[in-house]
């Protein structure tokens, strides 16, 4: 998800574990292997408690079931490809060697939430960016942040296909050429509105379906399940660009590709051509 302006190790008020002591300092013994890591490094092991990898499992079963349903194909293959394990928190190390073999994408530990330049920009580079620590065990179909269930099953599992990492590596250049504020704003609305939150016209057993593609519902047990209630709108990148989103409540807009062909052809050419001048062309 799109990452907070600020490194910061503080939960904010209604997070599950933020009375939680124990919670807390596995976040922070979490966040230091994270800290610590240096490029190039081999990706030190956490090692994950039986309530987290209860906390994984009792997740990333549900997610399973729930892609059949209602995830696209491409990321449906790229899961199996991925093959995570079932029962325990997948390590990075292992996660970033799968998808190093399938896609020439690498993952790269970091303690937190990292400011949004730096996060978009290590795209660039075919890296990912991501967080160790897992959501609360009170709540395991929750979470107010992006956790490694939503950095792995959501993003990863997308990674796993060299098409969409190619898109990625795409919206990693795109963010570097949009150097003004404003247009690293509509940037980061158009990487919202596809790929944490994209969906898209699939045709299947049960005739043509909307199925979602974006990190973000690929992730989530709650809205993956209610996603095709929001409203649907066709596939408009200007219109994504300039439409303002809420993270923390479901998404009452989203906006439908015709196929996964449709989303790497039009949004692969958006990324390719973006930059400052191309903002300020269509905002004048
Ligand atoms: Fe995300």
């Amino acid at each position: 998800m799109e990452r907070m302006a600020e490194l910061t190790m503080e939960l904010p008020a209604d997070h599950p574990g933020v009375s939680d002591e124990d919670y807390l300092a596995r976040r922070a013994h979490i966040a230091e292997v994270g800290r610590r890591y240096r490029p190039g490094d081999p990706i030190p092991e956490v090692h994950y408690s039986a309530e987290e990898d209860q906390v994984w499992a009792t997740v990333s079963a549900e997610l399973a079931q729930l892609h059949q349903r209602f995830a696209c194909a491409e990321v449906r293959d790229g899961s199996e490809r991925l093959a995570l394990p079932k029962n325990r928190v997948p390590q990075l190390h292992e996660v970033d060697a799968r998808t190093r073999q399938l896609s020439d994408f690498r993952i790269r530990p970091v303690p937190g939430l990292v400011p949004t330049r730096e996060f978009y920009g290590s795209l660039a580079e075919r890296t990912f960016l991501s967080t160790q620590y897992i959501r609360h065990h009170s709540v395991p179909f929750y979470t107010p942040e992006p956790d490694i269930v939503h950095e792995i099953i959501g993003h990863a599992t997308m990674l796993a296909s060299p098409r969409l990492a190619d898109l990625y590596e795409q919206a990693g250049r795109a963010s570097l050429r949009a150097t003004s504020d404003e247009a690293l704003d509509f940037f980061s609305r158009v990487f919202w509105f596809t790929l944490e939150f994209g969906v898209l016209h699939e045709d299947g057993p049960d005739g043509d379906q909307v199925r979602a593609y974006g990190a973000g519902l690929l992730s989530s047990y709650g809205e993956i399940q209610v996603f095709r209630d929001a409203e649907i709108r066709p596939w408009d990148i200007q219109a994504m660009g300039t439409t303002t989103y809420d993270i923390t409540q479901y998404q009452p807009v989203l906006f439908a590709a015709e196929s996964m062909d449709a989303v790497l052809e039009d949004l692969g050419a958006f990324f390719d051509s973006y930059d400052d001048d191309t903002y300020r062309r269509n905002h004048a």
